[in-house]
């Protein structure tokens, strides 16, 4: 082992900053191909597990994952689901995409694909760097940039042709770059989500997503035997404020008559409160640095597209990289930014807009009401609204 102070250097061709989905999943991409890579992430692996977010795969995430390697659970234990279900009024509206668009969706917490991914790299045997402080990066503007980071008293230097920044909304990528190149977009909404985990069976077979003069409510699951309940709260609310009963309480008086009856309640395994925010950074690509999923982008969880975006960014990186190193054709790599904003501002126009459509908004006046029911009533009754929210929810396709 290196005495403390000393300095260990290291060289790879991809370095990337992070150990959530995007990170692992870019870097099982990148070792399936054959090109050399390191994953550098400041928290430990229970740590990563233990954050719990949607879990709603298109079939671009799915394949994805196939792509990877790490598609044999998520195959046996994922739940198919042909459509939702829109509650307001005190009924509810089948929306089938299966019937509409001939398309579904997989039901598969973001933590399981996490478990997998981590599996995979582990048996993959290439390196994995967890408990990383002080991560910094350098010279992303020139030929040859470096990650820099702490490890045991001991600093480290790896040296790389390209720097991925897959370190989520908080992380130092983004945060790398000069105010001067980039461009912010940033909407904050004025409530977050409640959101309880639960061992007990769904209310209903597909999700629930309940407009409420309460406020918005989901009925989600992570299996047959476990749930995934949420509530939309002021921002300013407090987690222990909210005990398992009341929470319960809550969601019941949201939901329509038949599922508030046939709801099954039962203590928390997890319980914790999300803001809502819709964020962009523009570009995505800086020199030689790389930005892909929360690091680029969030959006608020109403249309699951979180975990989506993160994929399809790191598909196309992937792809960027790969005719790069095998075929010596940048071309991918140069539209990278480009082709990933293109998609991600269309997920996060659906995104604002089921939060719209969906939450009670505090500002919002007797006219805001009621546009807002109308525009449910239109949903529901036309097949050419009900297939755009399809197309969109089961997500549009990669170029
Ligand atoms: N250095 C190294 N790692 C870091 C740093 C840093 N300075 N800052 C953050 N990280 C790590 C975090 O600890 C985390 O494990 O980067 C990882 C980022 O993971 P996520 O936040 O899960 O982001 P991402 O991989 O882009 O996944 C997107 O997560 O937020 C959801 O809805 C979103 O489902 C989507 C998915
Ligand atoms: C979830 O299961 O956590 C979930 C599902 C759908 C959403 C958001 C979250 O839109």
């Amino acid at each position: 082992m290196a005495p403390n102070g000393s300095h260990i250097a290291h060289s790879t061709r991809v370095a990337i900053v992070g150990a959530g989905p995007a990170g692992l999943l870019l870097g099982q991409l990148l070792t399936v191909a054959g090109i050399d890579n390191i994953v550098i992430e400041q928290r430990g692996p229970d740590y990563v597990l233990g954050r719990i977010r949607a879990g709603i795969l298109e079939s671009v995430t799915v394949d994805a994952l196939t792509r990877a390697g790490v598609d044999a659970r998520l195959h046996a234990e994922g739940l198919v689901h042909h459509g939702i279900e829109l509650s307001y009024n005190g009924s509810r509206h089948h929306i089938d995409f299966q019937a509409l668009i001939g398309r579904s969706v997989t039901v598969y917490g973001q933590t399981e694909v996490t478990r997998d991914l981590m599996a995979a790299r582990q048996a993959s045997g290439m390196p994995i760097v967890y408990e990383a402080h002080d991560v910094s990066l350098h010279d992303f503007d020139t030929a040859r940039p470096k990650v820099r980071y702490r490890k045991d008293g001991v600093t480290h230097e790896v040296a790389c042709d390209y720097i991925a920044g897959c370190d989520g909304f908080h992380g130092v990528s983004r945060a790398s770059v000069p105010e001067t190149s980039k461009r912010i977009f940033e909407r904050i909404y004025p409530f977050g989500w409640l959101g309880i985990l639960s061992e007990t069976p769904p209310v209903a077979d597909e999700l629930i997503y309940a407009s409420h003069e309460r406020g918005f409510a989901l009925c989600s699951m992570r299996s047959k035997t476990r749930s995934r309940y949420y509530v939309q709260v002021p921002s300013c609310e407090k987690v222990e404020d909210w005990s398992d009963a009341r929470f319960w309480d809550e969601l019941r008086s949201r939901l329509d008559p038949e599922a508030a009856e046939a709801l099954v309640t039962g203590a928390s395994i997890e319980k914790s409160i999300a803001p809502l925010r819709s964020f962009v950074c523009e570009p995505m690509r800086f020199g030689r640095l790389f930005l892909a999923g929360d690091a680029a982008h969030i959006v608020p969880p109403t249309g699951a597209k979180g975990l989506n975006l993160a994929a399809s960014d790191v598909l196309y990186l992937a792809d960027g990289l790969i005719g790069l190193y095998q075929n010596d054709d940048a071309r991918e790599l140069d539209a990278y930014s480009e082709k990933c904003l293109r998609r991600v501002w269309k997920a996060e126009r659906f995104s604002w807009w089921m939060t719209s459509l969906l939450h009670r908004f505090p500002d919002a006046d007797d006219f805001a009401h009621r546009i807002q029911q109308a525009e449910l009533d239109y949903l529901v009754g036309s097949e050419a609204a009900c297939k755009s929210l399809a197309e969109n929810y089961v997500g549009l396709p990669c170029e």
